[in-house]
């Protein structure tokens, strides 16, 4: 039962910004007001810093088996280097195998994540596989094993994609017992025809992996999905949506009165297609589904988020060493998808948002933790500070500049997209249910102190 005070700082919320102390005990929020006058354990001094509520990140994928390799962090290090950026919870993708059930996937996420990782972790439940026995899993997987948001791959064809009758069907079930539908919108069998073509001319480099997968082919999957929710009156969640084009499909749905959840990824929001074209094998570093896109596209997508539209900002976790990515040295298909990026996306949020005045401090916020707490059904135990949450708090100094390296990141993985990148504002000290896990750098956190976080059905009206 430790106690922990922190003083002087500047709380800051998806709606407030005031000067406050806070008192934690029992892991959660047990006061905030001015010169609290507690007898704690610990006492930090944040003054000068804003104290945020622990970073969320909708969209990781931990050890994940994925293009005959898997994601390079476990449990353990990808909720430790998550915990060093501030980010305290992480939602990860529960797959299911061809042939196999729902429960056999979670159960085997639950393997890799029990008792290794040191971040509080949920499931989301990717459904590769839907048929009838899958139909009859839906209902225990909301109430027995916690997950209300179930995944669908309308891409990576042959592997994880399922057809618009599943995806209707598994809708369908999702409104009858209270389950969102999150989607990896991007048009399969276009991306399966381009990739096809270039490979037969003999286009193997790293650049064909963005030319192959247009805007187009993201904007056609996410107005495909976005309809079928409309007819089924299911609730949608895009992920990783990286292009204008995508977004005036939202913005559409939004005149129709439909609501829409969209997610973007920070590497979307700050590096651009450019990457592609480099000399030799460096664009590899950079090849995930979607692709990065445009400066234009970047713009529309902060826009997005000022406007409402866009409501998350994730990072799609899921890093490969490059000798992985040296699988499609000569053959851009096989090169597996996607980038770290778990540790950085607050203080990229925060130096390309918040201090180039393209978001607010308290958008910072909600785009970081408390829209994925609300649309997930976390909130408010996660995802704010308030009495009665967990005590799930950055300390986050925004004067402190520093430069990301992968000499000093705690991502397993042995590049960084954003080598020698200089921001300004650092997590000082995180807090994860009022244990200080990291402090100046250092990590003081046992493995499997991470819990899993069970949620209840969907709730539409967060
Ligand atoms: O390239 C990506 N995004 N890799 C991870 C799997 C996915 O599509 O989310
Ligand atoms: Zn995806
Ligand atoms: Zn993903």
């Amino acid at each position: 039962m430790s106690s922990l005070l922190i003083k002087n700082g500047t709380v800051v919320t998806a709606t407030d910004h005031y000067q406050a102390d806070i008192f934690v005990q029992d892991e959660q929020v047990q006061a905030i007001g001015k010169n609290l006058d507690y007898s704690a354990d610990r006492t930090l001094d944040a003054h000068g810093c804003y104290v945020i509520p622990g970073g969320i990140d909708p969209h990781t994928h931990m050890e994940l088996p994925f293009m005959g390799t898997y994601a390079s962090d476990t449990f353990y290090s990808g909720t430790l280097a998550g915990l060093h950026g501030g980010t305290t919870s992480i939602i990860d993708f529960a797959i299911q195998s061809h042939g196999k059930s729902l429960n056999h996937a979670v159960d085997s996420w639950h393997e890799k994540a029990d008792g290794h990782a040191v971040g509080d972790y949920a499931f989301h439940c990717a459904v590769t596989d839907f048929n009838d026995d899958t139909k009859k899993e839906i209902p225990s997987i909301i109430n027995e094993c916690g997950i209300n948001s179930f995944k669908i791959f309308m891409a990576y064809k042959g592997a994880l994609m399922v057809d618009d009758g599943q995806i209707f069907q598994l809708m369908e079930e999702l409104v009858e017992h209270g389950g969102i539908m999150t989607t990896h919108a991007e048009n399969g069998d276009m991306v399966e025809q381009l990739v096809n073509r270039f490979l037969a001319e003999g286009k193997t480099a790293p650049k064909y992996h963005v030319l192959s997968r247009p805007p187009e082919c993201e904007a056609e999957a996410s107005g495909r999905v976005i309809d079928l929710a409309n007819q089924t009156g299911s609730a949608l969640y895009i992920v990783h949506m990286t292009c204008e084009e995508a977004l005036q499909r939202v913005k559409a749905a939004t005149l129709r009165n439909q609501k829409v959840h969209a997610e973007t990824c920070i590497q979307y929001l700050t590096l651009d297609e450019s990457l592609y074209f480099q000399e030799g094998f460096e664009g590899a570093k950079v090849v995930m589904s979607p692709p990065l896109r445009k400066e234009k596209d970047q713009e529309a997508l902060w826009a997005g988020i000022r406007q409402n539209l866009v409501h998350t900002v994730a990072t799609d976790h899921c890093p490969f060493c490059m000798d992985q990515k040296a699988m499609g040295i000569d053959n851009f298909s096989k090169i597996p998808n996607g980038m770290p990026g778990v540790e950085h996306r607050l203080e990229l949020m925060y130096s390309k948002g918040v201090l180039e005045g393209r978001i607010s401090l308290n958008k910072f916020v909600e785009t970081t933790s408390t829209a994925a707490a609300k649309i997930f059904g976390l909130f408010p135990r996660k995802g704010t500070i308030a009495v009665g949450s967990d005590a799930d708090i950055v300390i986050f100094d925004p004067e402190v500049k520093h430069t990301i390296s992968v000499d000093t990141h705690h991502m397993n993985c042995d590049y960084s997209a954003y080598e020698g990148w200089e921001l300004t504002g650092k997590c000082r000290t995180t807090i994860l249910r009022g244990k200080v896990v990291v402090d100046e750098g250092k990590a003081d956190v046992e493995e499997g102190y991470g819990q899993y976080l069970s949620r209840g059905p969907f709730n539409p009206h967060y």
